[in-house]
Parts: structure tokens; C-alpha cells; sequence
């Protein structure tokens, strides 16, 4: 059987991108599931993000990774949305995308649909809880069941960076505007991947 797991991100410097592709490569693993990554459209006026050479490379880094449409939504089976921290809630860019899915919710597009979410924050303590958390509602008010990390999960007892039970997340520090993931954070993104996955799989096939 073949399933379809939309990864649904933004990024701004590549963190939160390269979270998208550990969790794609995760979603990978599961016979028959497909990762379809889509980026969420950008709100930065050009001229600004000219300026930032940063921003450019991150961008340059996700060319080929084509931007979302409602129709992804609808057609997915299962959903990861990935977003930056920002004040401890997601990123308006993400936040507009999804203000936009009003007539899916009338449908009942994504009702009954397992989906996670993975973050990236500067510090530790910067909120990562609150952006998972707070980007469930959301999803709640869409119908989707909520997909987390269980505790079972070593890296999330091991881990002294990213990694949350309520998704995954990487903590970039003060240091540079980008980071690697850790090794635990790159297998709890893998992790959190692959179990929506295998939820959409169970649920699609009834068994
Ligand atoms: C407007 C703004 C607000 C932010 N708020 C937070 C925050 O509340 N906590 C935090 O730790 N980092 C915060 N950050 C840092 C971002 O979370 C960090 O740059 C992000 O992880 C980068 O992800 P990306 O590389 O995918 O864009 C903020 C950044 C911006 C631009």
C-alpha cells in the first residue's frame, strides 16, 4: 500500500530544512511510505533578504524543494510540519500557510490524519515546548491525531540539546545562525518520521 507523508516546513537559515530531510529520510523507511517536502511560501520582502547572505544561502540550499498548496493537504495521508521557534510559538510564515486551510477544515480534509511537528530554536529553553505544543491546536481543530515521542525512545532520555516528547526539535545556540543536528537530535527527527508513517500506515489499511 502506498502512503504519502507531506513535510510541511519553513526555514529561514536551513536548520529547520535540514530537520525536514532526517524526518523525510525517516518517513522513507516504512514500506510504501512516501515523504512529499514542500516549504511554506515566503513572507521576507526580497530587497530584505538580499541583504542577509545567510538567508540567500539557506534558500539556495532548498531551490529545488517545491512550495506547498492546499492540495498537499488534502491528498497527504499523514503530516510533519517543521518550523522555527519563533517566541515561543511558530513562524508567521507557517502560521499564514495554515490560516489559509479554512475551507479544508470545512471539508474535513485532514480529519482522522496522524501528524507531529519538529522544531528549531536558538536556546534551550527558548520555547521549543510551546511551539510544539501550541502548533497542536491547530491541528486539533483540523481533526488530526496528534503523533509524539514516547519516552521508550533512548536519544530522548540520552539527549542534552533537542528533543521533546511533544516532537522533535534542535537547539542551534548563540554562536552561528546555523548548526548540524546532534546524533540524537537527527534520530529523534528520523524517529518522529518514520512513526507517523507507520500510525498512517495502521490507520489507512484498518489494520
Ligand atoms: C523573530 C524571531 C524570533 C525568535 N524567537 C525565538 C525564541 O523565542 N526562542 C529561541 O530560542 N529562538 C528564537 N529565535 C531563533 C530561531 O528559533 C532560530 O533562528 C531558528 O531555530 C532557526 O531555524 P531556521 O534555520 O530553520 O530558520 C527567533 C528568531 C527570530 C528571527
Amino acid at each position: 500500500m502506498e502512503i504519502k507523508i507531506l513535510v510541511l516546513y519553513y526555514s529561514m537559515y536551513g536548520n529547520v530544512f535540514q530537520m525536514a530531510q532526517q524526518v523525510a529520510a525517516g518517513i522513507k523507511q516504512v514500506q510504501g511510505a512516501q515523504p512529499v517536502l514542500r516549504k511554506v511560501p515566503e513572507l521576507i520582502p526580497e530587497s530584505i533578504i538580499q541583504k542577509k547572505p545567510d538567508i540567500v544561502r539557506a534558500q539556495q540550499l532548498q531551490k529545488d524543494v517545491p512550495v506547498a498548496t492546499l492540495d498537499d493537504l488534502k491528498e497527504c495521508d499523514g503530516l510533519l510540519i517543521g518550523t522555527p521557534t519563533r517566541f515561543g510559538n511558530m513562524c508567521s510564515q507557517m502560521r499564514n500557510f495554515l490560516d489559509q486551510t479554512g475551507s479544508l477544515w470545512l471539508q474535513g480534509a485532514l480529519i482522522g490524519k496522524p501528524a507531529g511537528i519538529f522544531t528549531s530554536s536558538v536556546s534551550l529553553h527558548g520555547g521549543q515546548e510551546s511551539t510544539c505544543l501550541s502548533t497542536m491546536l491547530t491541528l486539533l481543530h483540523h481533526g488530526m491525531i496528534i503523533v509524539g515521542i514516547p519516552s521508550s525512545t533512548q536519544e530522548l532520555m540520552k539527549t542534552s540539546t533537542g528533543g521533546t516528547p511533544y516532537g522533535a526539535s534542535h537547539v542551534v545556540g548563540m554562536q552561528e545562525n546555523f548548526k548540524p543536528l546532534s546524533e540524537e537530535e537527527k534520530s529523534l527527527c528520523i524517529f518522529l518520521g518514520k512513526r507517523v508513517a507507520e500510525v498512517a500506515k495502521k490507520l489507512k489499511c484498518n489494520c
